[in-house]
């Protein structure tokens, strides 16, 4: 499904209920001037639209639907099931979410509701049904936005109901309790249970919960907001089959749910991301999740649904966006895939919790910056229809995996790992190389990739290990880092020699981990120096590319390669400098004859080929001259690729 393939999209989160309708007609003048093609309409207008249960107030936005209808804007409508009115709190408490200490959560906020609460999908349902009822022949409609960042807030409840659901969950997946004992080790700590009203949610305890019960209870929670989305995305396809459906997820380093396993029910992923202007290298984070979210859709187009003009509210200091920052970084979603940019919001609210969020238009209307620049971005946008639908080639793979994100960042590991650092260590110098990736989980069909990356991967599955081995069997290449392949999906340990999973395929076996201490450095025979963590390696059939010159395992082999079938596996053992890094990552490039998009880029920018465009993003505060073109400082040039790029600048 490609609906917004024949222009890029451009609009912003519209809330029209915060405003009168003079305003309205006054946003509608402001949308064509900024060049506006697509609104997402009414996220949180529940309480207006259905001020008591069963009564609906449609009046309003019909005429809302009728202005964007009249002036050629597309209405992504929401639902407007994220945040439910106070009178379903009040009439039925139990749907308000209790957290891990077993506080009930009150409203006053938004998301407050359990997602297994069956009073809450129930009146969320029929929503969405008086919503398709009412708009799902109107012109203006193009998509459905279901709900809003499932779990941005609330991704799990441990209510009694969210127990019992669990439960079923549970018998679902293991059938019996002697399956549910054996996958959550309960023999441990005396924790084996008889009876499956003793299995319950990790609720608060004494000291370190089963990490097989907490790795099971993110599975499950994540099921369970996919099932809210399911339950209204059902309703809709059935009543209006040819308007596609899709919500929004979210671009940040937070393992809310698992957006691989949801990413078959999208008719179109829409992204929300909003990098911080303070944040030096935000944008080599942005970059990654917009690759994610362009390989979720297995390569297609993608929406950068929410994103902020300037400030960005609940981060104070609300650093704005320097001039040219917007356009860059929208450029950076169009160049890696997006099909569409826009905004929350259109206009920056009076009263509420954001009203310090910036917008497209502001406190003050449209005669400032902010509006001036979105508005010459619209245009501009408009200009490069030929992109929308346009596919990202990407040679390279980082496999990304949120059960192994869960499980690796669980208590009582050997070292502390975070998997936010532990990606960006290995994207970032695919980033400065300019090579761009496909982030995938680590079952992925992996043939389309010359080199396959994989930071980290403690918990691994038998599939997603087998598709590794073959990968470089079959003449791929690997390069791998530290504690992976250690545990199955259960977090048992794989017995034998670690790491379990890959010894083979690695040629090596590691007798211990030696995490490093706070400061501790060890140096390495290759050049540079390594921190956090320290394999000892004893290679069994391993080639040693770099051995500690220090540190508790001096002499020891830190960073290893491995010919198998007709690829190589690399290995490290360790974390390198960033310049290291760098060098290795180049290394194992050249091995898999993987090319940049464009080579001998000044640093710092970043080119990207889409479709038949060759995108250049100058990241700097100076001036370049890259491939040819001459880019003021925050610039981007969008060229066509009349020359194969890998031949050079
Ligand atoms: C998103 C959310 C929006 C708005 C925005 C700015 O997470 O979907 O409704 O809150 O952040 O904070
Ligand atoms: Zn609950």
């Amino acid at each position: 499904m490609n609906f917004l393939s024949d222009r890029l999209g451009f609009g912003a989160d519209y809330n029209p209920e915060q405003w009168s309708p003079e305003v309205w007609r006054d946003d509608i003048r402001l949308m064509r001037e900024a060049g506006v093609t697509i609104v997402t309409l009414g996220v949180f207008s529940w309480a207006t639209v259905e001020p008591e249960p069963g009564r609906h107030d449609f009046g309003w936005l019909d005429e809302v639907m009728d202005l964007l209808g009249a002036a050629g804007i597309d209405v992504s409508l929401a639902t407007g099931t994220a945040s439910p009115p106070s009178w379903l709190s009040r009439r039925h408490p139990e749907t308000l979410p209790v957290n891990r200490d077993g506080v009930r959560l009150s409203p006053g906020s938004r998301q407050h509701y359990c997602p297994s609460s069956p009073v809450y999908r129930e009146a969320a349902v029929s929503l969405a049904v008086q919503m398709a009822k009412r708009y799902g022949a109107h012109p203006a409609l193009k998509l459905w936005h279901v709900g809003n960042e499932y779990g941005c807030h609330v991704q799990e409840c441990y209510c009694d109901v969210s127990a019992g659901d669990f439960r079923d969950w549970l018998r679902e997946r293991y059938g019996d309790l002697d399956a549910l004992n054996a996958a959550w080790s309960t023999t441990f700590w005396s924790q084996r249970v008889t009876d499956w009203a003793d299995v319950l949610p990790p609720r608060t305890a004494p000291t370190l919960r089963n990490p097989a019960q907490e790795l099971d209870w993110r599975r499950f929670s994540s099921d369970a907001l996919l099932a809210c989305y399911r339950a209204e995305r059902a309703v809709l396809q059935e009543l209006t089959p040819d308007v596609p459906v899709t919500t929004n997820i979210m671009g940040m380093w937070e393992p809310v749910a698992d957006y691989a396993s949801w990413a078959a029910d999208f008719d179109i992923v829409a992204l929300d991301i909003y990098p911080e202007p303070k944040d030096p290298a935000a944008h080599i984070d942005a970059a990654f999740f917009h690759d994610q979210m362009r390989s979720l859709g297995g390569g297609r187009p993608y929406m950068m649904m929410e994103t902020a003009t300037s400030a960005i509210s609940y981060r104070p200091p609300n650093r704005p966006k320097r001039t040219g920052l917007n356009r860059l970084w929208s450029h950076q979603a169009v160049a890696r895939g997006a099909d569409a940019v826009m905004y929350f919001q259109w206009r920056a609210s009076a009263g509420g919790a954001e009203k310090f969020h910036s917008a497209v238009v502001s406190h003050g209307g449209s005669d400032n910056r902010i509006f001036r620049e979105a508005a010459a971005l619209g245009a501009e946008l408009a200009t490069l229809s030929d992109v929308a639908g346009g596919r990202v080639p990407a040679e390279v793979a980082v496999v990304h995996d949120y059960a192994n994100w869960w499980a690796l960042e669980l208590d009582a590991r050997p070292g502390e790992l975070r998997i936010p650092e532990r990606v960006r260590a290995h994207y970032a110098p695919l980033w400065h190389a300019n090579v761009t990736v496909d982030v995938v989980p680590p079952e992925a069909d992996l043939s389309a990739y010359k080199l396959v990356v994989v930071p980290n991967l403690y918990l691994c599955t038998d599939a997603a290990a087998d598709g590794l081995r073959r990968h470089v069997e079959g003449g791929g290449h690997l390069l791998m880092s530290f504690f992976s392949g250690i545990a199955d999906e259960c977090d048992r340990i794989r017995l034998g020699g670690y790491p379990g999973a890959f010894r083979e395929l690695l040629g090596l076996r590691v007798e211990e981990f030696w995490p490093l201490s706070d400061g501790e450095r060890a140096g390495l025979s290759s050049g540079g120096s390594a921190d956090l963590w320290a394999d000892h390696i004893v290679p069994e059939g391993a080639e040693v590319l770099a051995a500690y010159t220090g540190g508790p395992l001096a002499g020891l082999p830190a960073v290893t390669r491995h010919a198998y079938g007709a690829g190589t596996a690399t290995y490290l053992g360790t974390r390198p400098d960033e310049q290291a890094m760098r060098d290795l990552v180049a290394d194992t490039l050249r091995l898999a004859g993987v090319a940049p998009v464009v080579a001998g880029l000044p640093a710092g920018v970043e080119a990207v080929r889409r479709g038949s465009r060759l995108f250049l993003l100058n990241h700097n505060d100076h001036p370049v001259h890259a491939a040819g073109a001459d880019l003021a400082p925050l610039d981007v040039a969008v060229l066509p690729l009349r020359h194969d790029p890998a031949k050079g600048a």
